[in-house]
């Protein structure tokens, strides 16, 4: 007893890790792979704390596979060019001129940032893009008109994935794909996740955002559904809730977990620790899409 007091605090900090272990065995060895948005990326705080949460899943045994947005970075270089941003539905038009800022800023800068602090905090990061190793090859997208180098994922290549990942190395991906044609196309982030995610059979895939969740009222930040199944998945597409961002967010999850996902996440990326509240704690956070969803599943 006069040792538990002495030792209160380390004994406190020992029971959270032990807390743990049944999460820490389940995961040991699983592919995760984690889209983190650009909008959750503003804050340097939190995504050096982030870094901090990837880098510690791989210590603890999991392999983290990094696919990055970078929407505001883009946004950015794009206005001091004087360059309109234009976008149809939520996508990007993307014109010669443009597609040279974007695969400029996403792998250039962008991703050399997250590959810098993973490292720094002690990780073994890579960054690529989609096309090394073509590992994304895409077709022109036109499902929304003639938007330009906008692609569609006709395939994936994960070798060189498997390749650094059987190294050891946490991959960080620009979602940038070649294609057919030999010229580079810009492919939505969350897209190229799922897709990334499923050639891989990921244990989970999440997608760190800036909202809470998926919320059944955009307006109200406590309406978010923490469960949904693919039947009810696919319906609340068609219900006019879901705008925006979040189309080829739920999109994306429905086809992985479709495809052989085990669970997919879309979670809040500007809370503390969220990657780790979301995979070692029972309770988990944000939304889960599972084929079947139980009440006391958080696995
Ligand atoms: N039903 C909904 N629930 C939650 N968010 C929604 C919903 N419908 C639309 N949204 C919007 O989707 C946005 C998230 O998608 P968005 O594309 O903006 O972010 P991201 O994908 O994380 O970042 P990036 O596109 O830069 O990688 C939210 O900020 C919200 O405005
Ligand atoms: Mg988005």
């Amino acid at each position: 007893m006069i040792k538990r007091q002495k030792y209160g605090d380390e004994i406190a900090k020992a029971e959270i890790l032990i807390e743990a272990l049944p999460y820490i065995k389940k995961f040991s060895g699983a592919t995760v792979v984690i889209k983190y948005g650009g909008n959750a990326m503003i804050d340097c705080q939190i995504k050096k704390m982030v870094m901090q949460d990837i880098v510690l899943l791989k210590y603890v045994g999991l392999n983290p596979v990094i696919v990055h947005g970078g929407g505001p970075d883009i946004n950015k270089m794009l206005e001091s060019l004087n360059i309109e941003s234009k976008f149809v539905n939520g996508l990007r038009v993307t014109d010669e001129k443009t597609m040279e800022v974007v695969e400029m800023v996403l792998t250039g800068k962008t991703n050399k940032e997250i590959v810098s602090m993973l490292n720094e905090i002690g990780g073994k990061a890579i960054g690529i893009s989609g096309k090394d190793g073509k590992l994304l090859v895409a077709e022109k997208d036109t499902a929304n008109g003639d938007i330009g180098y906008v692609g569609k994922i006709e395939e994936v290549n994960i070798d060189v994935i498997k390749m650094m990942l059987d190294k050891g190395f946490i991959p960080v991906i620009a979602p940038c794909a070649v294609g057919k044609d030999g010229k580079t196309y810009n492919v939505n982030a969350d897209t190229a996740a799922g897709k990334i995610a499923e050639a891989l059979k990921a244990e989970k895939f999440i997608l760190l955002t800036d909202v809470e969740g998926i919320l059944s009222d955009v307006n109200d930040k406590s309406s978010v559904i923490s469960r949904i199944d693919l039947d009810a998945a696919k319906e609340l597409m068609t219900t006019g809730k879901i705008t925006g961002g979040m189309i080829p967010k739920l999109k994306c999850c429905i086809q992985a977990v479709e495809n052989g996902v085990k669970r997919a996440h879309i979670i809040d990326g500007r809370l503390t620790h969220s990657l780790l509240l979301e995979i070692f704690t029972d309770e988990g956070i944000g939304t889960m899409i599972g084929k079947e969803c139980f009440d006391d599943d958080n696995l």
